[in-house]
């Protein structure tokens, strides 16, 4: 469970304040795909960092699982994400030396897991993401859709408690996009992992439980999509 309590962010640019967020609040259920939109400059990322744990509120506070995210140093929220959080990016974010293997199982070496056991659970998850025959490539050989494939096992390698998303199918074509989702989705239902997803579109919706709307930093509207949640207990 994954508890917003009056989030606040304030970015302060020289003498002026941008109050991104403004007193969010809002509970997710373990197991939902949920859904963050609103137009350009709403907070949406800034949103998504903070759940992520990749910035902090200005006021407020994040729970999670019952841990108050406020209360552990910045050493504890490192361990804390290793553990629990992926990450998908809208530019993949993948790194261009290293094959896509490699690219898939650094935050598993970085968490200690041993060589062996990597190894065996990067292309494991590579052949999952339908790109069993690709891991000694490099990324520029990838197509968009293919490299997005690529972040999402990546993010999966550690099985994360939570998946964050932001704007993951922004840079590919309708075809491709509904590729990722239905692969969240699928994701999603059969280890019932939580999804937050920052999308700008409107037919994302009939992947997702919840459609979170964000206008000027704050939660403008809430509504049930079109899938139910499933239950995993
Ligand atoms: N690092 C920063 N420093 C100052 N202002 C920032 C910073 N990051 C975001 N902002 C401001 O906070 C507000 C919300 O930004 P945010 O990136 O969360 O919007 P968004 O909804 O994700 O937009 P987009 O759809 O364009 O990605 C904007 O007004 C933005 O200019
Ligand atoms: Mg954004």
């Amino acid at each position: 469970m994954i508890q917003v309590q009056h989030i606040s962010r304030t970015y302060l640019m020289g003498m002026v304040e941008v109050q991104a967020l403004q007193e969010v609040s809002f509970t997710i259920a373990p197991g939902e795909f949920v859904g963050i939109t609103g137009a350009s400059g709403s907070g949406k990322s800034t949103l998504l960092h903070i759940i992520g744990l990749l910035d902090s509120p200005s006021s407020g506070s994040l729970i999670i699982n019952g841990e108050d995210i406020n209360s552990l140093n910045e050493d504890q929220k490192t361990e804390f994400r290793l553990q629990n959080l992926g990450y998908i990016f809208q530019d993949y974010a993948l790194v261009p030396e290293l094959s896509v293997q490699e690219n898939v199982y650094l935050p598993a070496k970085a968490r200690g897991m041993g060589r062996d056991e990597y190894l065996q659970k990067s292309a494991e998850i590579l052949t999952r993401v339908g790109l069993g025959h690709r891991i000694f490539h490099r990324p520029f050989e990838l197509s968009g859709g293919e490299q997005q494939r690529v972040a999402i096992a990546r993010a999966l390698i550690n099985t994360p408690m939570i998946l964050f998303a932001d704007e993951p199918c922004a840079n590919l074509d309708s075809k491709t996009s509904r590729i990722i989702l239905e692969l969240l989705k699928q994701l999603n239902e059969a280890y019932g992992q939580t999804i937050i997803m920052v999308t700008h579109e409107e037919w994302h919706e009939e992947y997702m439980c919840r459609m979170i709307v964000l206008a000027d930093g704050a939660v403008s509207d809430q509504r049930e999509c079109h899938r139910n949640l499933t239950n995993h207990t």
